[in-house]
């Protein structure tokens, strides 16, 4: 059996960039702009007009993700393709990463890939755009097949390379995206990763990885969170044989005395729902239930590779939910890390549990300006927001907005959900402070109540990623299961508001 819990870069293309020149060999593929005239340096392909002809016959126009393919246009080149950019002026981010991943899904035969980008006085395509371009396509490429050992089709793709004026400023602008890019794949593998394989100690192990970057990583063994008194958490990885774990990554670069941003992730590594255990459909799903974590790990990722001048913090707090002998029963009453008490009514309302102990050894330990968590917290969340929003569920509208904001950029989005004392009330337990499940209506508010009792008036948000880090739906620049949503989202949100 293979044990990666490396990410598979060799795998993914190498990227280069160039001026604008025409190819030799491979697919060359020309962006065009809506409406935009052939750009010159194709002008010498088409001496006998059938480059003209088949746009016209295709009736291509340059719209957002058409195309035109011309094979063997020359006695040179495998392929020209010509991909629609729509209108320069509207696309966004999310617009060029669907670009890159269009190109690399539609020239998947290709070993060299050459993307043509030619601005004009009309045509403002910038390094920017370019980079994001580059960023789609190797996002697509990112492929889990470490345990297919029948029918695996290796990558054909070795090289992508952007040919254009602008390039030394798309180079430059490639180096922060990558990282980026990099971080995202990082979660993306970590959510695909089966729990055989990525425990709680394995899980540990891939984020002291990020100390290369620079990252400090301390992990917090068992002994360690018992003297902190972190029994809520601990109570949640009672039945399992593997060890808890809480992970703190540092990355300070940032000005000296600046207090730190925080960022703090569910890393339930499987879920089996423990006792009170949940039914054998789509169980195994649960081993996302780390989605989370996985999002924090590939954020501090992120933001170190392309040297942030922020202060950070990410937490970790990474267990297992298993029935067993040992394990918590309903009833149970454990006392968390803040004191407060909680009475277990239901054992797979166990991520909570983690986050409570971790968001209360943040606030304490490092006196962040904000803290935000995420978290595959409820099933509630798919029900209500579906795949296509994450929820939010916030003490601080300032805080909120932000994040809306980078949501909206990165196309990473976020829905706010209420909260307030009446939703408050009703998870107020007779036998404890607090009791872990609200009853069957607004679940997913419940539980950002029941978080809210351990941040004190620290400005804080939870996301609840339950219906985007997994089960995700396809798109140009993802086909994986897990689309490691939370690494771009959040990144932007850094690189907004707090450098
Ligand atoms: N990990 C689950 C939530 C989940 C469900 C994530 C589906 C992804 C897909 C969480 O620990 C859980 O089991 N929540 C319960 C809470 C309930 C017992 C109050 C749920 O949503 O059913
Ligand atoms: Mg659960
Ligand atoms: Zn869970």
């Amino acid at each position: 059996m293979p044990n990666s819990i490396g990410v598979p870069m060799a795998k993914l293309p190498t990227i280069s960039f160039s001026a604008l020149t025409l190819p030799t060999k491979g697919v060359a593929v020309i962006l065009m702009p809506e409406d935009a005239k052939l750009p010159a340096v194709v002008k010498g392909i088409d001496k006998s007009g059938q480059l003209s002809r088949a746009i016209s016959i295709a009736e291509f126009t340059g719209k957002h993700l058409a195309s035109v393919n011309l094979i063997a246009p020359d006695e040179n080149l495998d392929r020209l393709l010509l991909l629609g950019c729509g209108d320069l002026n509207n696309i966004k981010e999310e617009g060029w990463l669907r670009i890159g991943g269009k190109i690399k899904a539609l020239c998947a035969k290709a070993a060299r890939i050459t993307i043509i980008a030619e601005p004009s006085p009309k045509i403002n395509f910038t390094g920017e755009n370019l980079a994001f371009v580059v960023m789609g396509a190797k996002l697509r490429a990112y492929d889990f097949d470490d345990y297919k050992t029948k029918d695996k089709k290796p990558p054909k793709t070795t090289s992508i390379s952007v040919a254009s004026n602008v390039a030394p400023a798309a180079r430059k602008k490639w180096k922060e995206l990558n990282g980026v890019s990099d971080g995202v794949i990082i979660a993306r593998d970590l959510v695909n990763q089966p729990a055989n394989v990525l425990g709680t100690v394995e899980f540990t192990r891939r984020a002291q990885k990020l100390s290369a970057l620079g990252v400090k990583v301390e992990v917090l063994a068992e002994k360690e969170m018992k003297a902190l008194k972190m029994d809520a958490l601990l109570g949640v990885n009672q039945g399992s044989v593997r060890p808890p774990r809480l992970v703190v990554m540092k990355w300070d670069g940032g000005k000296v005395k600046e207090k730190p941003i925080a960022f703090v992730g569910k890393g339930v590594v499987f879920d089996t729902g423990g006792i009170s255990i949940k039914p054998a459909n789509s169980m195994e799903d649960m081993k996302g239930d780390m989605g989370g974590a996985a999002a924090v790990t590939g954020l501090m990722h992120a933001l170190a590779a392309r040297k942030a001048k922020v202060n950070v913090v990410g937490i970790i707090g990474l267990v297992e939910n298993m029935p067993d002998g040992k394990a918590q029963r309903p009833g149970d009453i454990v006392k968390s890390m803040s004191g407060q008490t909680i009475e277990i009514i239901n054992t797979d309302a166990e991520g909570r549990l983690v986050l409570a102990d971790a968001l209360w050894y943040c606030q304490r330990k490092y006196k962040p300006k904000f803290m935000i968590n995420l978290a595959t917290l409820t099933g509630a969340i798919l029900v209500a927001l579906g795949h296509h929003h994450a929820g939010l569920f916030s003490n601080n509208d300032e805080l909120s907005e932000n994040i809306t904001s980078a949501g909206l950029d990165t196309a990473e989005k976020v829905w706010r959900l209420p909260l307030s004392t009446e939703y408050d009330k009703l998870i107020d337990s007779k036998n404890a402070d607090m009791k872990n499940t609200g009853g069957r209506f607004a679940g997913s508010i419940t539980a950002g109540q029941f978080l809210q009792r351990f941040v004190n008036d620290v400005p804080w948000a939870h996301l609840d990623v339950a219906g985007t880090v997994m089960g995700s739906p396809k798109n140009e620049y993802s086909q994986s299961w897990s689309s490691g949503f939370g690494v771009r989202l959040l990144n932007r949100l850094v690189a907004n508001n707090y450098e």
